[in-house]
């Protein structure tokens, strides 16, 4: 009986179905049971012709800025799916990926569908009708490159990190994000995003969990060199995400000078029209609170937490983060 060759790897052969980590059979269970349409939201009942040009465009232009992060997540989510079969990752860890991949692809028909609704063609493609939406597109075109830098980065740093350091990366992203949408489902008074923000914060604390169940899996026994990196990246992660969650830092953000206060203006017309978007001082408080969660899970491991001032946290110094090279998703 004559074999074949080994196989090179990293590849997604030889295929095998070990299981370890019963939690993540657990929390699919729940994902196979809460997948939701966004097809069958109330679309209906939002009513562009009764909203002004200037709100419709600030409507629409928050779900841009939210696309760069929740609608990049399908092909984010995508490279670690595939990642994760290369490294031979046992099964429920694949299905802890597929499902999350699965449920951003809804959150990004939600921005869409917003962006196309409100403003038909948009965010590029359509003309605006207010000085502000002019304003917006202008702040979208550099929201999307900024996005571009961070697609580059993420690919480079995929393949060279262990699953340890991306699982706290990804709790970063899912505890801003399940922050954020609990925030705008209670305070949105439009009734089709109030039924989205519920249905996209109940996914995103489903991912915060196969994060935590990952890190029980792999943290007690993570290298002194991983912990360094966990650190860097944790600074990432507020940086990156901080483009939606707060306002965007020029660590990484390349942004023109007027960028923020256009933004700003940009939020409080549509804070106006019901969006539910939190005003500076609930943002930086949300943020504040997500940050010192994710402190304490990194604690619980001995893994220092980087300082960050910006929002009144003080732990480690991170100086030398490599820009090319962040991973923090959404
Ligand atoms: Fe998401
Ligand atoms: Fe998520």
């Amino acid at each position: 009986m004559e074999l074949p060759p080994p196989i090179e790897q990293p590849n997604v052969f030889p295929l095998s179905w070990e299981a370890k980590t019963a939690k993540l059979d657990e929390i699919w269970a729940s994902a196979q049971k809460e997948y939701w349409d966004p097809a069958r939201l109330p679309w209906d009942g939002l009513r562009p012709e009764q909203m002004s040009a200037a709100e419709r465009e600030a409507v629409a232009y928050w779900f841009s800025l939210l696309s760069v992060f929740d609608a990049s997540a399908p092909p984010v989510f995508a490279t670690a799916l595939v990642r994760a079969y290369e490294i031979h990752e046992e099964d429920p860890v694949r299905r802890a990926f597929f499902s999350i991949t699965r449920d951003e692809q809804n959150h990004e028909i939600v921005c869409g569908k917003a962006i196309s609704v409100l403003t038909p063609g948009g965010p590029l493609g359509y003309e605006p009708e207010s000085e502000l939406g002019r304003r917006a597109k202008r702040n979208v075109e550099w929201l999307y490159h900024n996005g571009a830098r961070y697609w580059n980065g993420y690919k480079k740093a995929v393949p060279r990190y262990s699953m340890a350091v991306l699982f706290s990366s990804f709790l970063m992203g899912e505890v801003a994000s399940s922050t954020l949408f609990h925030y705008m489902y209670t305070h949105t008074t439009i009734p089709v995003f109030k039924e989205a923000f519920r249905a996209i914060g109940r996914d995103e604390g489903r991912h915060m969990a196969i994060c935590l169940s990952l890190m029980e899996r792999d943290y007690p026994k993570i290298s002194d060199e991983d912990r360094a990196i966990v650190t860097k990246q944790i600074r990432a992660g507020y940086v990156f995400l901080s483009g939606v969650l707060f306002e965007p830092p020029s660590d990484f953000w390349d942004l023109p000078e007027d960028f923020i206060a256009t933004q700003r203006e940009i939020e409080e017309v549509a804070r106006a029209a019901g969006l539910g978007v939190a005003t500076y001082d609930e943002k930086l408080e949300n943020w504040r609170r997500a940050m010192l969660n994710v402190k304490g899970v990194l604690e619980r491991y001995d893994i220092p937490f980087p300082a960050i001032p910006e929002v009144g946290i003080s732990g480690e110094e991170v100086t030398d983060v490599n820009w090319d090279e962040i991973i923090p998703v959404f």
